[in-house]
């Protein structure tokens, strides 16, 4: 059995996608600082009979990922998949926003990517190659002024995504990128929360869209699963809009 990797799994995007993998026929090994979350997760992958292992850690801190590896390693099993979407927001004005909450948000959503790709990097290239699929963002293309380090942050990891991709494709490594628009989950909700009433901005995102709806994690976990496919065997250093038509639209 091939073993993937998701971060950001107690929720959201990442808990589908985790969940994916598994009923794809990975081992997923589910990895998130929510451990109320991550147990929620391990529980209904058990009773639904798939393959899934919750490890509580913070993908920004070096020790943590670290100790996180020595247990992949231990499985013995081929990483082959490393899906990374674990991340965080906070609304301000960018002349308002504190260094302690850009460092922060850099840190969690830009840092780990790095940190978690080095790490897998040379378990797969053991395991002859492998696919990393990162969760990017529609703000890395376009964008609003409250949230600006996390937009910085989704423009980097773009940007890195391509990097990685250039110096580890002979390596039989790919690197792509999923931008999502609206999905709706815990972070989009609280988004909504921020700005406004909670349903009438909801209801007021799925029609700004080409499908005129929001999205649901599912819609995303699908492109992920065939990123880290053979099927997409040819694709690297690409950034996936998976976005509902928001950025087609006038
Ligand atoms: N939901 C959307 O509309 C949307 C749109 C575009 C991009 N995205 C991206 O999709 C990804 C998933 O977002 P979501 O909407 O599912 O969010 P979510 O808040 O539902 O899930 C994010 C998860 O990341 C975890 N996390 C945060 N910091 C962590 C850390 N330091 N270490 C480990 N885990 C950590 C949280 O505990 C949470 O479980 C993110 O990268 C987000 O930027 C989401």
């Amino acid at each position: 059995m091939k073993l993937s990797l998701v971060t950001g799994a107690a929720s959201g995007i990442g808990r589908e996608t985790a969940l994916q993998m598994a009923r794809s026929g990975y081992h997923c090994v589910a990895v998130d600082v929510n451990v109320e979350g991550g147990q929620a997760l391990a529980e209904e992958a058990l009773s639904g009979g798939l393959s899934l292992t919750f490890v509580p850690a913070d993908v920004s801190d070096d020790h943590e990922t670290d100790n996180l590896f020595s247990h992949l390693r231990d499985i013995k099993m081929p990483l082959t998949a490393l899906v990374n979407a674990a991340a965080i927001v906070t609304f301000n004005n960018p002349e308002d926003i504190s260094l302690a909450d850009w460092d922060r948000i850099i840190r969690v959503n830009l840092r780990s990517v790095w940190l978690m790709c080095n790490k897998a990097r040379s378990l797969m290239a053991e395991s002859g190659g492998g696919a990393i699929v990162n969760i990017s963002s529609v703000h890395a293309w376009a964008t609003d002024n409250l949230v600006s380090p996390y937009t910085a942050s989704k423009g980097g990891i773009s940007a890195l995504t391509r990097a990685l991709a250039v110096a580890w494709g002979c390596q039989g490594i790919r690197v792509n990128a999923v931008l999502p628009g609206p999905i709706d989950t815990p972070l989009m909700r609280s988004n909504l929360r921020a700005v406004g009433d909670e349903e009438e901005e909801y209801a007021k995102i799925g029609a700004r869209l080409a499908l005129g709806r929001v999205g649901q994690p599912i819609e995303i976990a699908h492109v992920v699963e065939f990123l880290c496919s053979m099927k997409a065997s040819f694709v690297t250093g690409a950034e996936i809009l998976v976005d509902g038509g928001m950025l087609a639209h006038a």
